[in-house]
């Protein structure tokens, strides 16, 4: 079985021991929970790559305590320096060129000159970066192409034995992941994937952002951006206006519409916030239901809810290789 701890001092330093001896820790953030590993270790990060299935053109998030603690290795430019005084620790993170002789696994960047780059806003995630004190990657604790965990019993179901330790530190408050924005070319700064920080919010600092060309939408520079990812087992079905007796219904606000055999109302109250919070544990408990599909009402796409629909469309996106079984690919 699989350790999971109260995120106690003692458990916080056997994470930041076993991050340091080239372990898998998964721990929470703000956002969802992350599968840790040190950022300077080539066999830690291609275990991590081994853990959760993911394709090694999948650059990770080197997550630290600090902004300061990656001056060493990624260039911030006076764009940069700005959102990070706005935004940390706080969910986003940033695509910055990475500097010569970075000690970063080039693994854990996919071979690129940039590197992505966070500091979390979460307590247990905040000490454990202060406790191992070294860059740590942590993308999302889940096989890939899955559903991201937002509690720790959703780590232990995805991934189980690969990690040697979570951190449980409860439900994730913000509940999608962290928005990534590219300021890797001095020209423009671009969303490569929306999240917990929203377009509004940004924009208010850096201005308009440009808009993905067609050429790029086609080849993402994101690979979080690929089609089929954030999915559930069962087929999704989008901006559902009814819904059949086979379905699980994922409602909103006032929108619920009746005769589903299962029904998650993501917030009665219509707050997107709360929506955000809640969709991966709605995508999971959809799954166990019983239902034959998953059926989900408009959901506005206005500030957080870009996030949700960006995650909702790439759920319900063709599964090309692994028809509506995603798991163990
Ligand atoms: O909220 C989050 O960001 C969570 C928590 C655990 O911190 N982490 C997370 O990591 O979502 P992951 O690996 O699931 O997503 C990382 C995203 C992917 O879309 C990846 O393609 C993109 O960041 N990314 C990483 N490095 C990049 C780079 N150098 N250039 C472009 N995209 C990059
Ligand atoms: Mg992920």
């Amino acid at each position: 079985m699989v350790e999971v701890r109260r995120p106690d001092p003692e458990a916080i330093a056997r994470a930041a021991a076993l991050l340091r001896s080239g372990r898998l820790v998964a721990f929470p953030t703000e956002t969802v929970y992350g599968l840790g590993a040190d950022a300077t270790n080539d066999a830690a990060v291609a275990a991590l790559f081994r853990a959760k299935r993911r394709p090694a053109h999948n650059p990770l998030i080197v997550h630290l305590a600090e902004a300061a603690a990656a001056e060493s290795f990624a260039s911030f430019d006076e764009r940069a320096r700005r959102l990070v005084a706005r935004f940390w620790p706080g969910p986003l993170t940033l695509v910055l060129p990475q500097r010569p002789g970075s000690p970063i696994s080039r693994l854990a960047t996919a071979g690129l000159d940039t590197v992505a780059v966070r500091v979390p806003a979460h307590p247990v995630a905040l000490a454990l970066l202060r406790a191992v004190a070294r860059p740590i990657v942590a993308p999302s604790a889940n096989r890939s192409g899955r559903v991201s965990p937002t509690r720790a019993q959703d780590v232990v179901a995805e991934l189980g034995e690969a990690v040697a330790l979570v951190l449980d530190g409860g439900p994730c408050a913000i509940g999608v992941e962290s928005t990534v924005v590219d300021l890797s070319r001095p020209e423009d700064a671009r969303i490569l994937r929306p999240g917990g920080v929203t377009r509004d919010e940004l924009e208010a600092i850096l201005g308009p952002l440009a808009e993905p060309s067609r050429a790029e939408a086609e080849a993402p520079r994101a690979p979080g951006m690929l089609a089929s990812h954030y999915a559930p087992r069962l087929p999704v079905r989008l901006d559902a206006r009814s819904v059949a007796p086979d379905e699980a219904l994922l409602a909103f606000g006032t929108n619920e519409p009746p005769g589903a055999l299962w029904t998650f109302n993501l917030s009665p109250s219509g707050d997107l916030f709360e929506a955000a919070r809640n969709l991966y544990r709605a995508l999971r408990a959809a799954d166990e239901s019983g239902a034959r599909a998953i059926a989900v009402v408009p959901i506005p796409k206005e500030g957080i809810g870009e996030a949700i629909c960006d995650r909702l469309a790439r759920a319900a996106a063709p599964r090309p290789d692994r028809s509506s079984a995603p798991e163990g690919v």
